[in-house]
């Protein structure tokens, strides 16, 4: 059975994309038997925030979403990398594997810091890939679940694993990554849905936040419904938020709706996603109930990690010579 290892950084409360892109199939791999780790990439959000002191109540939401979504803790371990020190020493001799221009030449870091609005680009914007291999190698995971902008990450992982073995000894397979089947959700603006960029329908908004989302959501004038994700984006993005969620084909959820225009369609929408999520949302709500549910999952999940990270660095210190 695969070691499944993927995480989210902690930017704030998950959201459709979210939920059918990667949290609907994590909650499968869990079901299906494999052991699943979902690292909260707490040191990584400092790439490109100053969110820091900030960040507690972000990874409490987070794991409430993880639990809303389906995602048990007694199956599955939820960690915050800070909290790992053996992991993030795993960061060292890794880095050293690596040369800078391949650090430079990182696709997604390039795209990150034209995006971040930052005065000046810190050394971890060049470095969180390394940090990363280290999430994905602590627990020698075999397979990751990620988004196509994750690969060039993936691909480090991998390098890393292979040089490792070559200068050390074998220790790290090369993972393999799992690319979502899920299509990608635009946002209510028409633009990639994105916790940053304001147009998230988020997973645990109430019923009447998520009807207002929706009525604000961009469309067109043609009241004829109809699926077309090329020739009309944002139609058919809502006919197929609606198709994910009464687990319909999208064309026929357009063929219901007819020639009842942008208002039928949004009112389809919303009833929809309200459904479907009134379970997810109430299960959250009970555990936000008690606070010290999160913080009692999430130090169980950190001495399970502790405990796999430092068995892994004294195997990289022998390897290596240094257990002194
Ligand atoms: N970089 C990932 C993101 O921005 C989050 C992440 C951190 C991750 N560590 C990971 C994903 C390890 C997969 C495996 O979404």
């Amino acid at each position: 059975m695969d070691r499944v290892l993927t995480g989210d950084r902690p930017t704030g409360p998950l959201h459709l994309g979210h939920y059918f892109g990667t949290l609907h199939n994590r909650v499968r791999l869990q079901a299906a038997g494999a052991a699943l780790t979902l690292v909260i990439a707490d040191y990584q959000v400092l790439t490109d925030s100053d969110a820091a002191g900030r960040l507690a109540p972000v990874v409490e939401g987070l794991v409430l979403d993880y639990l809303a979504a389906g995602i048990d803790p007694e199956k599955t371990t939820v960690f915050t990398h800070s909290a790992v020190p053996a992991l993030n020493q795993l960061l060292l001799p890794f880095l050293s594997l690596v040369s800078v221009p391949e650090l430079e030449r990182n696709p997604t870091v390039k795209d990150e810091i034209v995006h971040s609005r930052r005065a000046s680009v810190s050394g971890l914007m060049f470095t969180y890939p390394v940090h990363q291999a280290a999430d994905i190698l602590f627990g020698k995971a075999t397979l990751v679940p990620v988004g196509q902008d994750q690969l060039p990450h993936l691909e480090l992982t991998r390098t890393i694993a292979r040089r490792f073995t070559e200068r050390y000894g074998p220790l790290f397979d090369q993972p393999e990554g799992l690319l979502s089947a899920a299509p990608l959700l635009l946002g209510t603006d028409g633009g990639k849905m994105s916790k940053s960029r304001g147009n998230a329908i988020p997973l645990a908004a109430t019923a009447d936040v998520t009807a207002r989302l929706i009525r604000g959501a961009k469309t067109d004038a043609d009241r004829h419904i109809t699926f077309d994700p090329q020739g009309r984006p944002e139609v058919s993005n809502l006919v197929l938020i609606a198709a994910l969620c009464t687990g319909r084909a999208p064309e026929a959820v357009a063929a219901e709706i007819g020639t009842a225009g942008a208002a039928g369609l949004k009112k389809l929408v919303t009833d929809a996603v309200n459904e479907y999520f009134a379970p997810i949302r109430a299960r959250r709500a009970e555990y936000a109930r008690d606070p010290g549910v999160v913080r009692a999952i999430l130090r169980s999940g950190n001495a399970r990690a502790n405990a796999v990270a430092d068995a892994t660095l004294a195997e990289v210190r022998t390897a290596m010579g240094m257990a002194y």
